[in-house]
């Protein structure tokens, strides 16, 4: 049976028991477990409208692993260009046999969107300021990879957290999971309102990484940068930027995460970005298994779900009780 019901727009809807079982299929992923043919047949369709290395490259690496065709839509070269809207664009895409729409845009909530209008299954790649929670799945795969466990760890996440949908996935998934999760960066990117979903909020990084079993540092979203939030990067990087000698106030044992891209200097300085305590290229090692595991449990355990009911149906038919 399968995990996700059609979508995957969010870990805020999600219950821990689903993001669980979620990181254990990753984990067979990861250990080749899973059926190379698995989604033979199969039509993944990556829509990005923001630029993605990482993102877009693992989804398609994750969807051929298991033996489905991608598309690569570019909605520079596209009728997008010439006025089309995202939900024309979705429904042309699936008129063609898509069976699954990775989207990634601007606009918070394009995913729910979609999923309004069409029948196959959506993956939110990153909306806006709102979700991004494939980048939530892999960064919990790969702290329960590096710690046994989740529950009781103090994650502090540091940055640009208004602007960003991975602060909020990670804060989800680690919440949800019963780890304490701080945000902090300046108030002007970090607003006490937040609280109100249960994290901490603390302006101060020093005092923010007293007891923190994970540092993971966010990239100042220059684009999504109205004036004023910001004094200077310098500034920014005296006051917020993950150097050796703060990572030094955290707990012994600390491990550094980014979802990348990483502006080196800016928010980390490259002897963190790259010491022997960053856990940055191993995140990107676990997005291709974590997509892979969204797509499996999208594509191929629904199809296996969606086989079984008109043999039932005809079962009971024979068995004259419909
Ligand atoms: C993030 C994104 O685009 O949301 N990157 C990513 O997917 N790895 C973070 C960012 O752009 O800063």
């Amino acid at each position: 049976m399968s995990v996700l019901r059609g979508h995957l727009l969010g870990l805020e809807p999600l219950s821990p028991t689903q993001i669980l079982a979620l990181l254990d299929l990753a984990e067979e992923a990861a250990a080749g477990r899973l059926d190379p043919r698995s989604l033979e047949g199969r039509v993944v369709a990556n829509v990005f409208y923001e630029p993605s290395t990482r993102t877009r490259t693992s989804f398609e690496l994750a969807a051929r692993r298991l033996g489905a065709r991608v598309v690569n839509f570019d909605p520079e070269r596209s009728s997008v260009q010439k006025g089309e809207s995202l939900i024309d664009t979705a429904l042309t895409l699936e008129a063609m046999g898509t069976d699954a729409i990775v989207l990634r845009h601007p606009c918070s909530g394009a995913g729910q969107l979609v999923a309004r209008h069409v029948r196959c299954s959506v993956v939110n790649a990153g909306d806006g300021m709102h979700e991004h929670p494939t980048q939530g799945l892999l960064d919990l795969l790969t702290v329960r990879q590096a710690f046994g466990r989740i529950a009781g760890l103090r994650v502090v996440v540091v940055g640009d957290v208004l602007h960003s949908r991975v602060a909020r996935s990670a804060a989800w998934g680690f919440s949800k999971l019963g780890a304490e999760v701080v945000l902090c960066g300046p108030p002007t990117l970090v607003p006490r309102q937040l609280e109100q979903a249960g994290v901490r909020v603390c302006h101060r990084l020093e005092e923010a990484l007293e007891g923190a079993d994970v540092v993971m540092a966010l990239r100042v979203q220059v684009e999504r940068q109205a004036a004023g939030f910001l004094p200077s990067a310098g500034e920014y990087h005296r006051l917020y930027a993950v150097t050796p000698e703060r990572l030094r106030l955290a707990k012994p044992g600390a491990l550094f995460m980014h979802p990348g891209p990483m502006n080196l200097g800016v928010e980390v300085t490259p002897e963190v970005a790259y010491g022997a305590r960053s856990l940055v290229l191993r995140q990107v090692a676990n997005g291709v298994a974590v997509r892979m595991a969204v797509l499996y449990d999208l594509l191929a355990q629904q199809r296996a779900a969606a086989e079984v009911r008109p043999v039932e149906r005809t079962e009971l038919a024979l068995a004259g009780r419909v």
